[in-house]
């Protein structure tokens, strides 16, 4: 017989027997996806019935109160159980003191979604460059970020998040300070259950751009290489997520993710602390352009793109792709 004319090697190890079928596939296999591990952006803007698709992110909207709803009901039902929310206000100035307006959209959408989606967790984006008229990240003098009167800005805006009943409040300014001041403010006023998502290490990233299309916080001038991290460097990226522990963060986040897989493993290994990655606009964008020229198999390569960010050591994810990605497991 044909077979037992064939060569043999004498292996001893034959690693290709645990890759025979899907069943002893799912035995072995070391990481998993499940929908409790994503977190849904929203976009959250005023007015009623608006739901306004964002460009360059197909099946990305921005929602008023009530659609977001709706939309985070459905994240919901699909298994995915936080949002974070984005704001775009009616007014911008100088100082985007609309962040801490309690009638302002993400404020108003805490309440609504508190109030209407059952056990949803609510967590909130905390930064001022989508109220500031000109789209930086703080209070500008000169061509200076100024640190401390920014931070003084963001305690404001994560504690009129608290109040409205956000379980959580997310830091991405990359301010200094700014997760311990917010600390200090939340636990006088009794927000001591508040928790804390710091971006930790977030690098200065062209991957950003379609979110500032949705965001509409592209800025006026310059750009945010005075506080966001130079791509290079990754020890530095321990020592921001060390101080940022140190300040009180319940969980630290790396952001973008897959570019930073090195640094989301590195973040993990050392800390072992609840850690975050974000999946952002660019790199949904990038894989949603591709699949709409037919040039790549999205259900794959979003599937592998999350398994990916979920190897390297992120506990949770923010993606664009939470609710697919969920309907899909
Ligand atoms: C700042 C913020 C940004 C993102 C999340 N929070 C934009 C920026 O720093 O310019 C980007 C998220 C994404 O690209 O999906 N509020």
């Amino acid at each position: 017989m044909a077979v037992s004319t064939r060569t043999s090697l004498a292996l001893t190890r034959r690693p290709r027997r645990l890759r025979r079928t899907e069943a002893i596939r799912a035995l072995v296999r070391e990481t998993r996806l499940t929908p409790d591990c994503f977190i849904y952006p929203l976009f959250i803007c005023a007015g009623e019935g608006v739901r306004r698709e964002i460009g360059s992110m197909p099946g990305v909207f921005q929602l008023s109160v009530d659609e977001a709803i709706k939309e985070a009901a459905a994240a919901k039902g699909d298994g995915v159980p936080a949002v974070i929310l984005f704001g775009l206000p009616e007014t911008k100035d100088p100082e985007g003191s609309a962040a801490y307006d309690p009638d302002a959209p993400v404020q108003t959408a805490v309440r609504a979604l508190k109030r209407e989606v059952r056990d949803l967790l609510v967590m909130t984006d905390v930064c001022l460059c989508e109220y500031t008229s000109h789209g930086h990240c703080g209070i500008v003098e000169g061509d200076e970020i100024v640190n401390d009167l920014t931070v003084d800005q963001l305690v404001r805006a994560a504690l009129s998040h608290a109040v409205a009943g956000a379980d959580v409040v997310a830091p991405s300014d990359m301010m200094d300070g700014r997760v311990g001041a917010i600390r200090k403010t939340l636990d006088e006023r009794g927000f001591d259950r508040t928790a804390i998502m710091s971006y930790a290490a977030k690098y200065c990233s062209g991957f950003y751009g379609p979110f500032r299309e949705a965001a509409e916080s592209t800025p006026q001038f310059g750009d945010r290489r005075s506080h966001q991290m130079d791509p290079g460097n990754v020890a530095e990226a321990l020592r921001e997520v060390e101080i940022d522990i140190e300040e009180g963060a319940d969980i630290v986040l790396v952001k973008p993710a897959l570019p930073y897989l090195d640094v989301l493993a590195k973040v993990k290994e050392h800390f072992g602390y609840p850690t975050a990655a974000y999946h952002v606009s660019g790199e949904y964008s990038m894989l949603k352009a591709a699949a709409q020229r037919g040039w790549l198999d999205e259900p794959r390569v979003m599937m592998e793109s999350l398994i990916g960010i979920r190897r390297a050591g992120a506990d949770m994810i923010i993606t664009y792709y939470a609710r697919e990605a969920a309907r899909a497991l």
